[in-house]
């Protein structure tokens, strides 16, 4: 146990304890702060404040670490899959074969969505964004299965692990019916004889007679990209099913919220922000050399960069690295994918870049991976809250399962008008 943190305000000096993580991060606890000094924390963006002790996912930013409960991403990604790291995600350890086998039908069987939810999506302009379309369809889930979202604590997590199953398997089936909504095409029913990633690819692509036929090494690599997104401590998305989860409201009603916060360019929306920035510098005829000179001046060099990796992002190396794999097995010469690299290599050799920790994150390469599985790119980020799920998932029950659960509350520092008195309508200017 480290010692007491000592603060010296206005000549008095108040002592606060200190928390040590795991893995010997250290915290000041301030829970007291506010009631025995008068004063708040303040940390903008959050950069230094740690919202919740959780024992899920740890990240060494310094030296690009990323574990899912304990076990290193790299072993994951050579030796899991999926569904497997997601029972581990949600339940805390990895499944014996009984555990596993009954996910997996748990999955399966809470593949199809209600027939009202397929009713509902073709309501939808053809021309709407998926994020959009997918957001409204996870917190409609709260109707289309009201036992599951009663908002009574102790009833949603009795009805946890339907709920969990629910959420994972009908975000991917909601997404490809999204996805054919926006094509003009009739939606296709889930194979519950094929694998989850098999069965979205179904769903996406199977046409009237002419069925999606898996290849190995896109089943694998779109598998390997939802595994890598699985879950990621306690960024933006992340912390905000967090913040819903914290006023009791139910798992589906707080995953809809990380759907919201996930869709932004800085956050889940960068891979498709990565693809739009090689095709116009493809399309410019340059080779990434004049962008690289643009993004030390204003521009954003979009998939480089992290608020907690000062260092590679595991991800980025394995989904590089599968890249690579996925477009030399499928014969695919994508300009985009040149670029890429000539940017990565620019920038890390650029004092730019380096001075300020930046390097490739887990969406710089994904993009360029998902168009190769024929994911068209208005996709990408609906992809990234397929894989996320299990991560948003195991985060609410953690908040649901704590025995001192308090709502999130920040305060703030108020810099507005001073007091001032109303003035009627006919005195104003
Ligand atoms: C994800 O949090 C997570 O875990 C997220 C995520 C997950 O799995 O959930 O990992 C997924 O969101 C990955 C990040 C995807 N976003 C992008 O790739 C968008 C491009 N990156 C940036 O917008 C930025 O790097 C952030 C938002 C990711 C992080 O920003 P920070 O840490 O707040 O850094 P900053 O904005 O304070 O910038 C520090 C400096 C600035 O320059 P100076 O003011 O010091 O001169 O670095 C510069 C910035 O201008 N900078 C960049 C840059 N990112 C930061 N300059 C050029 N290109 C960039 N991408």
């Amino acid at each position: 146990m480290s010692k007491p943190a000592v603060l010296k305000l206005d000549d008095k000096e108040f002592e606060f304890p200190t928390i040590e993580g795991v893995e010997d991060e250290k915290a000041v606890d301030f829970r007291t702060l506010r009631s025995v000094s008068g004063y708040v924390s303040f940390d903008e963006g959050y950069g230094n404040t740690g919202s919740c002790q959780s024992e899920i996912t740890f990240i060494d930013g310094e030296i690009g670490i990323l574990r899912y409960r304990g076990i290193p991403i790299e072993q994951l990604a050579e030796k899991s899959d999926f569904l497997e790291s997601s029972y581990m995600i949600l339940y805390g350890d990895l499944p014996n074969q009984t555990q596993l086998d009954a996910f997996r039908a748990s999955i399966r069987d809470n593949t199809p969505v209600s027939p009202l939810m397929g009713a509902a999506l073709k309501g939808f302009p053809s021309d709407s964004p998926p994020m959009g379309m997918l957001g409204a369809m996870l917190s409609a889930l709260s109707c289309y299965s009201p036992e599951l979202a009663t908002n009574d604590r102790a009833k949603d997590l009795e009805n946890f692990d339907q709920a969990a199953s629910t959420a994972i398997a009908q975000t991917a089936t909601a997404a490809a019916l999204a996805y054919r909504v926006t094509k003009g095409l009739e939606g296709n029913q889930p194979d519950p004889s094929l694998s989850f990633h098999d069965n979205f690819l179904h769903m996406m692509f199977s046409e009237p007679g002419k069925a999606y036929e898996a290849i190995p090494e896109v089943s694998r690599a779109l598998d390997l990209m939802l595994l890598l997104h699985a879950d990621h401590e306690q960024n933006c998305s992340t912390s905000t099913v967090r913040m819903v989860a914290s006023g009791g409201a139910n798992l589906f009603a707080s995953v809809a919220a990380g759907v919201g916060a996930l869709w932004g360019p800085a956050h889940g929306g960068a891979n498709m922000a990565v693809i739009k920035m090689l095709e116009e510098i493809k399309a410019s005829g340059d080779d990434g050399s004049k962008f690289i000179e643009e993004a030390k001046s204003g521009k954003r060099l979009m998939g480089f960069g992290h608020r907690v990796y000062k260092n590679f992002d595991p991800r980025a190396k394995i989904i590089g690295q599968a890249c690579d794999n996925l477009l030399n097995k499928l014969d695919i010469d994508d300009p985009c994918l040149d670029i890429a690299r000539h940017l990565e290599q620019a920038a890390l050799a650029d004092d730019y870049f380096i001075s300020r920790n930046l390097y490739p994150n887990v969406d710089f390469y994904s993009g360029i991976v998902l168009r190769a599985l024929g994911i068209p790119a208005d996709m990408f980020t609906v992809m990234f809250a397929i894989g996320r799920m299990p991560g948003w998932v195991a985060n609410w029950r953690e908040i649901a399962m704590h025995p001192k659960m308090k709502i999130n509350r920040p305060r703030q520092i108020y810099q507005g008008p001073a007091l001032r008195d109303y003035v009627p309508l006919e005195s104003r200017t």
